[in-house]
């Protein structure tokens, strides 16, 4: 079993491994370790069932149940089914089209995911690329001066913001009350390695705290603009049966919503437990 890194700005193929070994001990470790250096896995295989997938997740923690119930598995609420299909008169899932622009999952939450599990279960003949963003290397890349003036900022995450290009799927209220506005700091340390990591996310980054609303918007305006540079990417074409595993404490992602209309595209998603950021 070995990870070769991908030739990019992070990831790497774990090659030789049995999925139904992952949840023991010396392979989990190993995936781990792999996840905390490359940021993202992509685990190639076969289809796996909810449970399955399930199963197979907890070699990176304890999975948990996502906020959005509609996307829930019913037997298995862990795993989320995400249909990004795109429908006859062109409209698609309302968060299929929000993971169009970089976001990390679940930063609108006061314990965000440590990592997510996706999983392509059917997918279109062409397109549909999903893109993952280093956040180490964005931090890096700053100026001096620029991360003198984000060190030790915190940032208001919210459900929704106006700064996000598209509207998020509508919550129940009882979703709603779960989802009360957060503070994060604006530049995360990874708990594994140590390394800073800007933490951002385009769709639930509302402002920086303690800053006037312009000030804040071109701050943000200027770190998004670092972090849209390719050199900091890695884009995904799936095939069937891949599963990528990704590190949301130091990536962002999203996806190109450029397949063919009709064609079925159908992942499972699995969110990991994560710590409170620092
Ligand atoms: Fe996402």
């Amino acid at each position: 079993m070995k990870a070769v890194p991908l030739n990019a700005a992070l990831g790497a193929r774990i090659e030789g491994l049995d999925r139904a070994d992952a949840t023991r001990p010396e392979v989990a470790a190993f995936l781990n370790r792999a996840l905390g250096e490359h940021l993202l896995v992509v685990v190639p295989g076969a289809p796996m069932t909810a449970p399955e997938m399930r199963d197979f997740s907890t070699a990176f923690g304890t999975p948990r149940a996502q906020l959005l119930r509609y996307k829930r598995n019913g037997e298995v609420p862990e795993v989320s089914t995400m249909v990004s299909t795109i429908m006859a008169d062109g409209t698609t899932d309302k968060t299929a089209l929000r993971s169009e622009d970089w976001h990390t999952d679940d930063s609108y939450m006061a314990v965000p995911a440590k990592a997510t599990l996706l999983h392509s279960m059917e997918i279109p003949s062409h397109g549909g690329r999903t893109w993952f963003c280093n956040m180490h290397t964005v931090y890096e890349a700053l100026p001096e001066a620029t991360r003198k003036r984000i060190d030790g900022r915190r940032a208001m995450h919210a459900y929704d913001t106006a700064r996000a290009r598209n509207r998020p799927s509508p919550r129940t209220p009882q979703e709603i009350a779960e989802t009360p506005d957060v503070e994060h700091p604006l530049v995360r340390t990874h708990p594994d390695t140590g390394r800073k990591a800007l933490y951002l996310n385009f769709n639930r980054l509302d402002r920086i705290v303690g800053l006037e609303r312009a000030e804040s918007d071109d701050l943000l305006d200027e770190l998004a603009a670092e972090a849209r540079k390719p050199r900091h990417h890695f884009g995904h074409e799936w095939t069937v049966g891949d599963c990528v595993i990704w590190d949301n404490r130091a990536t962002m992602h999203r996806v190109d919503v450029d397949y063919p209309v009709g064609e079925r595209r159908i992942m499972q998603r699995v969110l990991i437990e994560g710590d409170k950021p620092f």
